[in-house]
């Protein structure tokens, strides 16, 4: 039996160097550090400075998500993580009737700059980087960041993370959307501008691939419709006036790690190289860092199973050497008992260790691509690299990223992949060990955390203690404010800041918004 690839291909064992593509290791390497960026971005790579250890997490209220913060600082986690729970996400507060029975569920529950000073209590945010796992409302959340920033009395200069920020990818798998695709581009394109000025160490986007990956998406079409993501935000920055060079250097991406560590090194190395020749031949971008991929990796949810959920533990260590042989700036590996619920903070501990395993009792870290050479990764490198553009172009004969996903281009793709996954693992040619081969006739009983139902109420009463506490008129003022900007074409971003320094809600500020530039709703083409 063939064994396929993640992209369906029969993998063909690689006996030798691929001649026929006359290949030059000069020019398709280059040194680490340097382009193409195929061997990494830094020239020393983890022998310089590990990755970033940086575990998502967080839920129900804001206390309970900074303990848990806490502990992570306290294991020795590098780098925070912010997951918000979908009201959040959704520009909704707590107490909006369909916010009902999400509050705190799949991340922790930020109303208000309230909310927002008691996440961040006890951490050094000089010292520490924050990851914010937010898109339609991400610019809100990183006003509200740079707020306790001022109020801790840390520079907004040396305040370092990122926001996810990434709307396209909402619209093809997330679905965390608010608003139609123009008025969401102009926001970004805003957050870019303001960050250069204000936040100048701040990461203003997490192009991401990650979830498309985990609705199907084959390693090329994971690359293919992440870059040409980031394709469409770079021409919505420059349209809007900027250089390439002011905003390029502090875009990001954020891809998955599979357990075809191959297939995913050759990934990573291809999107490196990709990505590097996009921005100096079509943007012209001059600055060496405008032209490096830097990502975070999460290890693949979807490979994780309900069934014999140790066995996780096996798959989330070799998804994460995957993700750091393919040379990743920062990750977070998946607990073992994900699939079933909430991560328990023991399997949070495991997970973070795995990740210290790697570091420090391995030698991954003592060279810069190991792979490098190699016959099969290197062959499979320019595979996907060839694959990943043939798909680049597709898009862009549908005009783009925007373009395609009102053909519903990226969304059918994805689905088709992965029908084809779900039909190779229903008839066992693609193994799932303890689900489909070597299974267990009884599982073995595993008591997963709990989210308080009460959460919702706490948050509620949070909620009217707020708005029975605060100038009403000069949040009314503010938010009258967001509303004229929302209209018209200057940084949006410094009315939010007054309004929410006022303490008006993020529900209230995406009330303001949704007023003016209304919400998005799939076209029948979808
Ligand atoms: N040599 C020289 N300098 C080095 C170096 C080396 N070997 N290694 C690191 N550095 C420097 C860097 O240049 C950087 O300096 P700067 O701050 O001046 O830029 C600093 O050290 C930090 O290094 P990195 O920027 O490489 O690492 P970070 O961890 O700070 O940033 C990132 C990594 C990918 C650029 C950033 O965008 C990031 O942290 N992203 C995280 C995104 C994330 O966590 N997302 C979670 C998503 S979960 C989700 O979506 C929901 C769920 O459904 C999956």
């Amino acid at each position: 039996m063939t064994r396929q690839s993640e992209s369906g291909r029969p993998i063909e064992p690689v006996y030798g160097p691929d001649t026929q593509k006359g290949w030059d290791p000069a020019e398709k390497l280059g040194d680490p550090g340097s382009y193409p960026f195929t061997r990494g971005v830094y020239p020393t790579m983890y022998t310089g400075r590990p990755w970033t250890m940086r575990q998502y997490a967080g839920f129900g209220t804001a206390a309970e998500s900074n303990a848990r913060y806490r502990q992570l600082i306290a294991q020795g986690a590098k780098g925070l993580s912010v997951a918000f729970d979908l009201p959040t996400q959704m520009g909704h507060d707590s107490d909006a009737p369909i916010a009902h029975g999400e509050v705190g569920k799949v991340g922790v529950a930020i109303d208000s700059i309230d909310d927002m000073r008691v996440l961040l209590d006890g951490i050094p945010l000089d010292q520490v980087s924050t990851s914010m796992t937010i898109n339609a409302p991400a610019a809100l959340l990183l006003l509200l960041y740079q707020l306790i920033g001022d109020e801790q009395g840390i520079p907004a200069d040396r305040l370092t993370g990122t926001v996810q920020n990434d709307i396209l990818k909402e619209y093809i798998a997330r679905g965390t959307y608010i608003f139609p695709p123009k008025p969401s581009l102009r926001l970004i394109s805003d957050v870019f501008r303001y960050c250069r000025t204000e936040i100048p160490r701040w990461n203003t986007i997490s192009i991401s691939g990650y979830h498309m990956a985990e609705a199907g998406a084959t390693p090329a079409q994971e690359i293919a419709f992440t870059l040409a993501n980031g394709v469409e935000y770079v021409r919505t920055a420059l349209a809007a006036g900027m250089a390439v060079d002011d905003f390029a250097p502090r875009l990001s991406f954020f891809f998955v790690a599979r357990t075809t560590i191959l297939e995913e090194v050759a990934k990573f190395r291809a999107a490196r190289r990709i990505w590097a020749r996009v921005m100096r031949e079509e943007f012209g971008a001059r600055d060496p860092r405008s032209l490096m991929l830097r990502f975070h990796t999460q290890t693949a949810g979807v490979q994780l199973t309900a069934q014999q959920p140790e066995v996780n533990l096996v798959r989330v260590a070799v998804q994460g050497l995957a993700a750091v042989l393919g040379g990743t700036q920062s990750l977070h590996t998946n607990s073992f008992d994900e699939a079933i619920a909430l991560p328990t903070a023991k399997a949070a501990r495991l997970a973070l260790r795995t990740q210290q395993v790697l570091a420090y009792e391995t030698d991954v870290t003592a060279t810069v691509d190991p792979f490098a050479g190699s016959y099969a990764v290197e062959r499979l490198t320019d595979d996907v690299e060839e694959e990943t553009v043939a798909l680049m172009r597709r898009v862009e004969e549908l005009g783009g990223a925007v373009g395609a996903v009102e053909h519903g281009f990226q969304k059918s793709e994805i689905e088709r992949s992965a029908y084809r996954i779900a039909r190779e693992t229903d008839s066992g040619e693609r193994v799932v060990v303890g689900v489909n081969r070597f299974t267990l006739d009884q599982e073995e009983p595993y008591e997963p955390l709990r989210v308080d139902p009460a959460i919702e109420a706490r948050q509620a009463e949070r909620l009217a203690a707020l708005r029975a506490g605060r100038d009403r008129s000069a949040v009314d003022t503010a938010l009258h404010a967001v509303r004229e900007a929302a209209g018209g074409t200057w940084n949006i971003l410094v009315p939010m800041k007054e309004a929410l320094r006022a303490r008006a809600t993020v529900g209230e500020v995406c009330d303001a918004l949704r007023e003016v530039w209304g919400t998005y709703v799939p076209k029948d083409a979808f």
